[in-house]
């Protein structure tokens, strides 16, 4: 495991397990993973986002349960685990306010150009009260469209409501009419949401389908005033179309947290000021990552001891183990 928070562990140190810390210095390449879980004869892993979880990983003889600490798992293949007979968990549940706050942070700074303002006054540029100085797009009043509406999507869309906002919002499964009169969403298609949104914030997980779900030709069907916002998996926006669309000011802003191949960011998006930049911190309140490490305890201890994981993701698992 990597160091997590309180209550965390505590909670592995009462338990009858042996932990072995991977060590900093290491890479986090498969190989290297397995390298390590092969040579201390682990059974579980508590894995977090940056951890690359595939084939050569989850065959490793002995292994039983790989717990993230992450709502996402597309660092874990799901199909390679249940092969193994490996159960995969993750944390849904805890981070959901906190994540649907950090998307409305990301979209009301870079509408109101809050990161540029900072920069803007740290240089030493602000002369006084200008009426044009650094002039935003109102969030209040406008229309969020929502990719993806699952848990912090709809937690997105109550924090809208307070804003007066008209939501729309596109989802493979549409929500229970209940649920739509009471986020006020509406379904549409997703060129209905790029041409008539004026914040877009996508909550969509990463497969081979959201790969590069907005690239150039999405981004050119949104409003030369809309602001992009992406909390969900970085490869969900194509990065280098989306500097080239606020170069050319095809749309006003964008502010991400999540990037294609973290941690390294295009270094095209790194010069433009029409972007807020974030080093996937939406979870990163000290309450949410602390219930994130109890809750991947959790999950862990209860596979190791036999029962059936609270967050288990791949529950076909069992039958094999059990067969
Ligand atoms: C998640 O939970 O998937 C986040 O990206 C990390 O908190």
């Amino acid at each position: 495991m990597h160091h997590i928070l309180d209550p965390g562990p505590a909670l592995l140190a009462e338990a009858p397990v042996e932990v072995i810390e991977y060590p900093k210095e290491r890479t986090l390449s498969e190989e290297a993973i397995r390298g390590a879980v092969e040579a201390q004869g682990c059974q579980g892993i508590l894995s977090q986002v940056m951890d690359p979880l595939r084939q050569t990983v989850l065959s490793t003889p002995g292994l039983r349960i790989v717990s993230n600490v992450a709502v996402g798992f597309d660092n874990i293949d799901l199909d390679a685990a249940t092969r193994h007979g490996v159960m995969a968990t993750n944390t849904p549940g805890v981070l959901t306010d906190t994540t649907a706050d950090f998307a409305f942070t990301l979209m009301m700074a870079a509408a109101r150009r809050v990161a540029e303002g900072d920069r803007f006054v740290r240089a030493g540029r602000f002369n006084g009260w200008a009426i044009d100085m650094l002039l935003g797009q109102d969030v209040w009043g406008a229309t969020l469209g929502l990719v993806g509406v699952g848990r912090i999507g709809g937690a997105v869309a109550r924090r809208a409501r307070a804003f007066d906002m008209r939501i729309i919002y596109t989802d493979e499964v549409p929500l229970p009419p209940e649920t739509e009169r009471q986020l006020g969403a509406t379904q549409v298609g997703l060129p209905t949401l790029l041409r008539e949104a004026d914040f877009i914030s996508l909550h969509v997980p990463l497969t081979a389908q959201t790969r590069h779900l907005i690239g150039s030709e999405q981004l050119a069907q949104m409003k030369p005033t809309a602001v992009l916002v992406n909390t969900s998996r970085g490869p969900v926006v194509d990065e280098a179309a989306l500097a080239e669309a606020l170069r050319r000011k095809v749309i006003f802003a964008a502010g991400l947290d999540v990037f294609e191949r973290e941690p390294e960011i295009h270094p095209d998006l790194i010069g433009l000021d029409n972007i807020v930049l974030a080093p996937h911190i939406a979870s990163g309140s000290v309450r949410t990552r602390s219930e994130m490490s109890a809750l991947a305890v959790r999950n862990l201890l209860a596979g190791l001891g036999g029962e059936r994981p609270p967050n288990l993701l791949n529950p076909e698992v069992l039958d094999r183990v059990a067969g």
